[in-house]
């Protein structure tokens, strides 16, 4: 149910204020929800409000607090809730609000002959959340795998390739032929050139430039699938940005388009002049020699699903050192009418890894680190926690994910095992804990022979008060996460839910103990939420830790 949506309305109509504030309230002695419609409403009566509010007799009732007015659900809607939760199951706080709506998700998209390094985590991590959040609120969602496979940079590649006349096309050796070019580059100056020269081969269809180019697309996308099957990804589609070269020639053939190409400041680059829309720098949209660019390609990636799919919103789950790119794409692409002008198109602009001390997270010689390096080492580090193998991973892998979602998506991630695999505070393994511990519980009860005419709801204790009315919020936090793109709110509350569950286990004997079918009710309801709201992060759920 969702109350904050009922409350705005019954607030607006009552004082006649258009979309009043109404958040989940700061501490539990402030009730449910709070609004501080008084205060920025100057004759506006808050004791007024709330009389009015009570009057209506809702599942909730109005408290002043200073300027502020709280709600209060009551008791019977909290139980309402549980009974509900009990009958949903898995599918408890799905909803429809996405009807008919059509999102994009635009995740991972590591770059082809370089290893999959822990700056491509978040993206993939925090993507795939997105995406079933989306659909868990009905929307209908298409993941895209933006693969880096095209671009200068393989120009270099081929070149140093040809070069070495290399047969190692390992990721490993692939990745040193760039280093190598870089060192080379910095006494011969012509090698850029070259360089140039073989990506002009690759777009033109050289037969020996495209098949040594499929050979390292193959090679990397087999390093891929050992990452994505260790943290059970799956994304939709892995178009990725060569995918687009007929897209890009079509559109260079465009006259609507072509009037808004102008000639770069060297005279023979083209460029998009954005100055108009507020940005100084122009969009690069071929380079001197007539190659395209990486903004050509997200440009012909957009025409292309604007036309497929019509889109609502284009979620791009992308690092915040892209910001200027996708400035400049998302105006352009509206500036040359290659998507509707009312698609929602969003940067994530997520924040870095940074090692401990704040600094760059890299190896001692200053590469970047391989993700599977580090997964293997979480995997290890559940193991020694006292896990088997099995487990281990479900633990590891969702310590992994879960550090990395319950930050702000804005916000750099700082690097620290510690806190990763706490299992005394706000972790993944905590919460998988909390699941394994009612597992338990509930084994241990007879919950087949109980039934609801045992229910009692007189006279419930504080703790369980408190559980339930974290349980009412889960639907709300799931809207509120999706439409913020913002999986950390979901980890926030997570995290609440079990550490008041851990409470109430602390304080009170479920099984064999007082009022035990409601006790039982309550426990198997938090399970139920605590599993729905992980599987959204991607997180599994061991049936015992
Ligand atoms: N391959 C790019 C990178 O690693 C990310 C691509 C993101 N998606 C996009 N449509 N540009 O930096």
């Amino acid at each position: 149910m969702d109350y904050m949506k009922s409350i705005r309305q019954v607030l607006e109509e009552i004082s006649g204020i258009k979309n009043p504030d109404i958040e989940f309230s700061s501490i539990d002695s402030f009730g449910d929800y709070s609004t501080n419609i008084a205060l920025k409403n100057k004759d506006i009566d808050p004791n007024d409000i709330a009389l009015k509010v009570n009057n209506l007799n809702l599942d909730y009732t109005a408290e002043v607090k200073g300027k502020f007015v709280n709600f209060w659900l009551k008791n019977d809607a909290l139980v309402d809730n549980l009974i509900q939760i009990d009958k949903d199951k898995d599918s408890y706080g799905k909803s429809n609000i996405g009807k008919n709506k059509t999102v994009i998700i635009d995740y991972s998209s590591p770059n082809i002959a370089k290893p999959f390094s822990i700056g491509h985590l978040r993206s993939t991590v925090i993507g795939q959340a997105i995406y079933n959040l989306f659909k868990s609120l009905g929307y209908q969602v298409i993941g895209d795998n933006h693969l880096g496979d095209w671009g200068t940079q393989f120009g270099k590649l081929l070149y140093m390739i040809d070069f070495k006349k290399t047969k190692d096309f390992s990721i490993e050796n692939l990745e040193e032929l760039y280093v190598e070019f870089h060192k080379l580059e910095k006494t011969d100056e012509t090698l850029g050139e070259r360089a140039r020269e073989w990506f002009k081969k690759l777009e033109d269809g050289d037969s020996t430039a495209r098949t040594v180019w499929k050979q390292c697309v193959n090679v990397s996308l087999n390093e891929f699938k050992r990452i994505y099957d260790l943290l059970d990804i799956k994304v939709d589609n892995t178009y990725g940005e060569s995918f687009y070269e007929e897209e890009m020639k079509e559109m260079l053939k465009d006259p609507s388009i072509n009037k808004h190409i102008v000639d770069g400041e060297d005279g023979d680059s083209k460029v998009i002049n954005l100055e108009s829309v507020g940005i100084k720098t122009p969009l690069m949209f071929l380079k001197g020699d007539g190659a395209t660019t990486y903004a050509t390609r997200d440009l012909a990636t957009l025409r292309f699903r604007q036309k497929k799919y019509k889109p609502d919103i284009i979620v791009y789950e992308v690092g915040a050192e892209q910001k200027l790119h996708f400035k400049q794409v998302f105006e352009a692409a509206k500036m040359l009418d290659l998507i509707d002008k009312d698609v929602e198109l969003v940067h994530t602009a997520h924040g870095l890894y940074l090692a401990e001390d704040g600094k760059k997270f890299s190896t001692r010689k200053g590469k970047t680190i391989k993700l599977e390096e580090v997964l293997d080492e979480a995997i290890e580090r559940a193991k020694e926690l006292g896990n088997n193998k099995e487990v281990a991973k479900q633990v590891g892998i969702g310590a992994i994910k879960y550090f990395d979602l319950m930050h702000s998506v804005q916000s750099d991630v700082v690097f620290d095992w510690n806190k990763i695999l706490n299992m005394n505070g706000n972790s993944g393994p905590y919460i998988q804990y909390t699941v394994a511990r009612i597992n338990s519980v509930v084994s241990k009860s007879d919950k087949n022979n109980l039934n609801l005419k045992d229910l009692q709801t007189k006279n419930l204790e504080v703790e369980e008060i408190l559980l339930l009315r974290k349980l009412s919020q889960f639907q709300e936090v799931m809207v509120t996460a999706g439409k913020t793109y913002s999986p950390n709110i979901l980890c926030n509350y997570l995290y609440e839910l079990s550490s008041k569950f851990n409470t109430f286990y602390n304080a009170h004997k479920i099984v064999g103990g007082k009022n035990e079918y409601f006790k039982i009710l309550l426990t198997s309801g938090v399970c139920v939420v605590l599993k729905n709201g992980l599987e959204i992060l991607g997180i599994d759920t061991p049936e015992k830790m």
